[in-house]
């Protein structure tokens, strides 16, 4: 009997989730290809092509046309950008056995019903520049041109080692500094009760993908963790760094008065969301299971991010929440 190594093409296999589903296949056996501009190296055992997607027919020009020819068993595409997915399509669907595209649990038009699943609205697409609107035109792209031998992976918030966003890794790395110093004890949250939350963990989702690519599974699927509370993470956040928190909750005007943001981003108290978006944490993953989905228990993706946390410097400079200033004169004010 003679067996052939599956072909996968990552396009996008350098950046953060792209490199883990790069890692997975070759961990599955796979002969793997991640195809970017190249400001960061494949993952070890890859081969590379360096591919600008911004450039007009970027995937004809001739070194790039020669090193990714051949069939694909698999393609997955992390791109955010509709031409960019619909050029790819164009180019390589022709000879792609199964296609994954990675979309966002942002594509929905509302947020606040709990549970929603995927027959769920999804946001009209009008404007490219709305990472939402785009996801959805890239989603139209792939299905008008790949039909039936398309997955479309709509995570949500993905956590775990690695995450450039530092968003998630606020509240670990926050109680780390709880745990470890005087004066950092009191912690600044919005008022934690009736809060949700979910999270997926990068390395879950990338070996989610990988068996759903070599499955041949298709359709539109919400890659999501299980559902959980606000007070949860913040609890095994607490519990991970071995601190003993005292929190100190606010109304969501008080900290909108003070410009503090939601979710993300500098000056921002990360997962805390408005009221409309309460239900972005809570969408159906019974889809995802059915599939196969698994995931790890949150206490481990929280160990793991906190452990990241502490090689990365808990006092770097973030991306994504408050600073140890700007939290404490924010506490002065309760
Ligand atoms: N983070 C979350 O919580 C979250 C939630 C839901 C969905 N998502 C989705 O998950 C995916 C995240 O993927 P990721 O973490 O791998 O993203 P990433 O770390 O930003 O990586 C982007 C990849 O695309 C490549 N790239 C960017 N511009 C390019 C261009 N012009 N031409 C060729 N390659 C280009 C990058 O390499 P070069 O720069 O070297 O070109 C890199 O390999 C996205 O689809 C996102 O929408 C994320």
């Amino acid at each position: 009997m003679t067996t052939t190594t599956p072909r996968v093409l990552v396009l996008g296999g350098t950046g953060w989730l792209g490199g883990e589903i790069a890692r997975a296949a070759l961990a599955a056996g796979a002969a793997v290809t991640c195809a970017s501009r190249g400001s960061a190296p494949a993952p070890s055992g890859a081969r590379h092509v360096r591919v600008d997607r911004d450039a007009p027919d970027a995937f004809r020009e001739q070194a790039v046309a020669e090193a990714l020819a051949g069939e694909w068993d698999e393609v997955v595409d992390v791109s955010s950008t509709p031409a960019h997915v619909s050029a790819a399509v164009t180019a390589l669907g022709p000879r792609a056995r199964h296609w994954t595209y990675v979309s966002t649990v942002s594509v929905y038009a509302a947020n606040a019903q709990a549970g929603a699943d995927e027959s769920a609205d999804l946001v009209e697409p009008s404007d490219h520049s709305d990472y939402s609107h785009a996801k959805v035109a890239a989603e139209r792209a792939c299905q008008e041109g790949l039909g039936d031998r398309l997955l479309i992976a709509r995570p949500g918030l993905i956590v775990g080692p690695g995450d450039r966003g530092d968003r998630f890794g606020y509240w670990p790395a926050r109680m780390a500094r709880a745990a470890g110093r005087d004066g950092a004890r009191r912690v600044l949250t919005p008022t934690i009760a009736g809060r949700a939350a979910q999270a997926i963990d990068v390395a879950d989702l990338a070996a989610w993908i990988t068996s759903a690519g070599a499955g041949g599974l298709t359709g539109a699927i919400n890659a999501v963790g299980p559902e959980t509370t606000y007070g949860h993470v913040l609890e095994l956040a607490a519990a991970a760094a071995g601190a003993n928190p005292e929190y100190v909750e606010v109304e969501d005007a008080w900290l909108l008065a003070r410009s503090v943001n939601y979710w993300a981003g500098p000056r921002s108290l990360p997962l805390w969301l408005p009221e409309e978006f309460s239900a972005m944490m809570r969408r159906s993953d019974a889809a995802f299971r059915a599939a196969g989905g698994r995931t790890r228990p949150l206490a481990e993706t929280i160990e793991r991010v906190l452990a990241d946390e502490r090689a990365r410097g808990l006092d770097r400079e973030r991306r994504s929440g408050l600073t140890a200033v700007e939290e404490a004169s924010l506490l002065a004010q309760v």
